[in-house]
């Protein structure tokens, strides 16, 4: 699969938890599901920071490297809420406060790659090259999923 293609795939797949833990009352699932969110955007950051974006920073123009550098800021954002959740109990008003703000943030940072990043590398990198990419990242996110497991 072609590396944008997965990254879609996986972004979908997050907002998708993020929908179902708003509509969720009950606190056992939504610490589940809080878990299965942080899992997934870890594994999701790991394969950008590690294979997706050093190649986009190799098409070498400053709105690659702009993009990039936002990137990681925005990651690190995504960070620290993520380091807070499993210190808040899911049936206290912050929790949802906490996961309303995360929600929002990775929804902006998602459609900032997809409508920006994602465009420029297709343009940028080629067809072989975003496919070998996928490949890697695609690996790499196969032995996270086991590890978490
Ligand atoms: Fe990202
Ligand atoms: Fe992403």
């Amino acid at each position: 699969m072609k590396a944008t293609d997965l990254l879609k795939k996986q972004h979908k797949s997050v907002k998708a938890l993020f929908k179902k833990v708003e509509n969720t009352e009950d606190a056992r699932r939504r610490r589940q599901l809080m878990d299965e969110i942080t899992n997934e955007l870890k594994i999701h950051t790991k394969i950008e920071e590690e294979i997706f974006y050093p190649a986009v920073r190799e098409i070498g123009t400053s709105k690659a490297e702009e993009l990039v550098d936002e990137s990681f800021e925005e990651h690190h954002v995504v960070d620290l809420v993520l380091a807070e959740l499993p210190k808040v109990d899911p049936e206290d008003d912050r929790f949802a406060a906490k996961m309303t703000v995360l929600s929002e943030l990775v929804q902006h940072h998602a459609d900032e790659e997809e409508e920006e990043m994602f465009p420029m590398c297709e343009k940028k990198l080629g067809r072989e090259r975003l496919q070998q990419l996928g490949e890697q990242m695609q690996q790499m996110a196969e032995s996270g999923q086991r590890r978490a497991a």
